[in-house]
C-alpha cells in the first residue's frame, strides 16, 4: 500500500538529515547495552539518561557482571533515575539471562518478552536495534505520533484503542533499514511531534496527517478519564514568632512528603488553638485564615487552609521531643519543603 511505504520511506529521509545520532548505545549492537539504555529511556529523557548510562555501563560492562552484583549496587547507580522497579528488573533480568539462557541475551521475541520489566515495545526496540529484527514499536512517543497521523481517537489506556494502535504500527515496519525507523519514529515523536506545541509545520509526515490536516493535534491521543479524587482536607497552621520565625516540623520518614519539613498540620475537626496547646504546649491567637489551596496527588486531592497565628507563649519542654524548627523565612536553609508549603513560606516572605 503506497500510504504505508510513504510513511517509512518519508521518515527514513527525514531521520537521514535530522535525527538523534552519536547517542552513547548507537555505537553498539550489543544487545545487553542497547537493552540498559531502552529500559533507562523509558519515561525517561536522553539528557538525563546519558550519565547514569555511562556510569552503569562502567561498573556493570556485562551480563554476568550486572548478575553478580548486589542489589544495593544496582539500585545506587539508579538512585536519581527514578522508577526503581526498573534497576530491579534489570537485576532480575540479568539473572534469569544466566539461568535461562547460559548468559546469552535471548534473540526471539517469546524469550525477551519474557524477561522481567521488558514489555512488548521494549522487546521490539531491542530486537531491531540489537539484530534488525523487524518488530513494531508502540512506546509513548510512538502512541502519539501514529494517534495524530492516523486519527485514532480515544485513550490508549482503553484494550481496543491500544490494539488499533499496535495494528497500525505493524503495518509501517520497512522491511529493511528497521532500525534506522525504530529510531526514527521514536525521535519524530520526541523531537516534533511533542505532546504541547508540536512543529507540525516542519514535519515531514504532514500532508498525510489526519490531525494536522484537523487543526487539532492536541486532540491526539485521548486523556484518560478524569476520576473523582478523594478529597482530604488539612489546616496548617503558619505560626510565627516575635521575630517573625516560623514553626515547621519534619514529617515522619514514610510515606507521601515523608521526611520533609512542613508547618503544623491540625484536623479541621479540631480547634487549632487547643491543638497546639496538647501538641506543642504553645498558647497561640489565630489570625483570618487565607484562600484554600488545592494540591493534587496521584491517589488524593488535598484541600490546605491555611491558617496564620501568632505565638503569645511557648513551653519549650514541652517541644523537646517533637521534630520541629523555627524558621527563618528571609534565610531560608537546606531542607526538604513539599510544594504547597514553599508557596506558602513564599507568601509569608512576600508579607513581612
Ligand atoms: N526512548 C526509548 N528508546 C529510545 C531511544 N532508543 N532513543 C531515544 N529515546 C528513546
Amino acid at each position: 500500500m503506497i500510504v504505508e511505504r510513504d510513511f517509512s520511506t518519508t521518515l527514513l529521509d527525514w531521520f537521514g538529515s535530522n535525527g538523534r545520532k552519536n547517542l552513547p548505545w548507537h555505537d553498539s549492537r550489543d544487545p545487553y547495552v542497547i537493552w540498559i539504555s531502552e529500559i533507562m529511556l523509558q519515561q525517561t529523557q536522553v539528557a538525563t539518561v546519558i550519565p547514569y548510562f555511562r556510569r552503569f555501563l562502567e561498573r556493570f560492562p556485562d551480563i554476568h557482571t550486572l548478575a553478580h552484583a548486589s542489589i544495593d549496587e544496582v539500585l545506587h547507580l539508579w538512585t536519581g533515575l527514578g522508577y526503581y522497579a526498573r534497576g530491579r528488573n534489570l537485576h532480575r533480568a540479568a539473572q534469569a539471562i544466566i539461568t535461562r539462557h547460559g548468559g546469552h541475551f535471548p534473540q526471539t521475541f517469546e524469550a525477551v518478552c519474557a524477561l522481567p520489566g521488558i514489555g512488548r515495545s521494549t522487546a521490539g526496540a531491542i530486537l531491531a536495534f540489537a539484530y534488525g529484527q523487524q518488530h513494531p514499536i508502540l512506546d509513548g512517543n510512538v502512541k502519539r505520533v501514529l494517534a495524530r497521523y492516523h486519527g485514532v481517537s480515544g485513550w490508549p489506556g482503553i484494550h481496543a484503542v491500544e490494539q488499533r494502535l499496535w495494528a497500525l504500527a505493524e503495518t509501517h515496519v520497512p522491511k529493511v533499514h528497521v532500525e534506522e525507523y525504530t529510531q526514527a519514529i521514536m525521535d519524530l515523536g520526541a523531537m516534533v511531534c511533542r505532546r504541547t506545541r508540536p512543529t507540525c509545520g516542519s514535519c515531514p509526515l504532514n500532508s498525510n496527517c489526519v490531525a494536522f490536516k484537523q487543526g487539532n493535534p492536541s486532540d491526539y491521543p485521548g486523556g484518560a478519564p478524569r476520576r473523582a479524587l478523594p478529597v482530604k482536607q488539612v489546616q496548617m497552621i503558619l505560626l510565627r514568632d516575635r521575630q517573625g520565625q516560623v514553626l515547621l516540623q519534619q514529617r515522619p520518614p514514610v510515606g507521601i512528603w515523608g521526611g520533609l519539613w512542613g508547618f503544623p498540620e491540625c484536623d479541621p475537626a479540631k480547634d487549632a488553638r487547643s491543638w497546639c496547646r496538647t501538641t506543642y504546649g504553645l498558647e497561640i491567637a489565630l489570625d483570618t485564615p487565607w484562600p484554600p489551596l488545592r494540591h493534587r496527588f496521584t491517589h488524593f486531592r488535598l484541600d490546605i487552609t491555611p491558617i496564620p497565628a501568632r505565638l503569645m507563649r511557648s513551653n519549650t519542654k514541652a517541644m523537646e521531643n517533637t521534630k520541629t524548627v523555627w524558621y527563618n523565612v528571609h534565610q531560608p536553609d537546606v531542607r526538604g519543603l513539599a510544594t504547597p508549603v514553599k508557596q506558602l513560606l513564599q507568601q509569608l516572605r512576600n508579607l513581612s
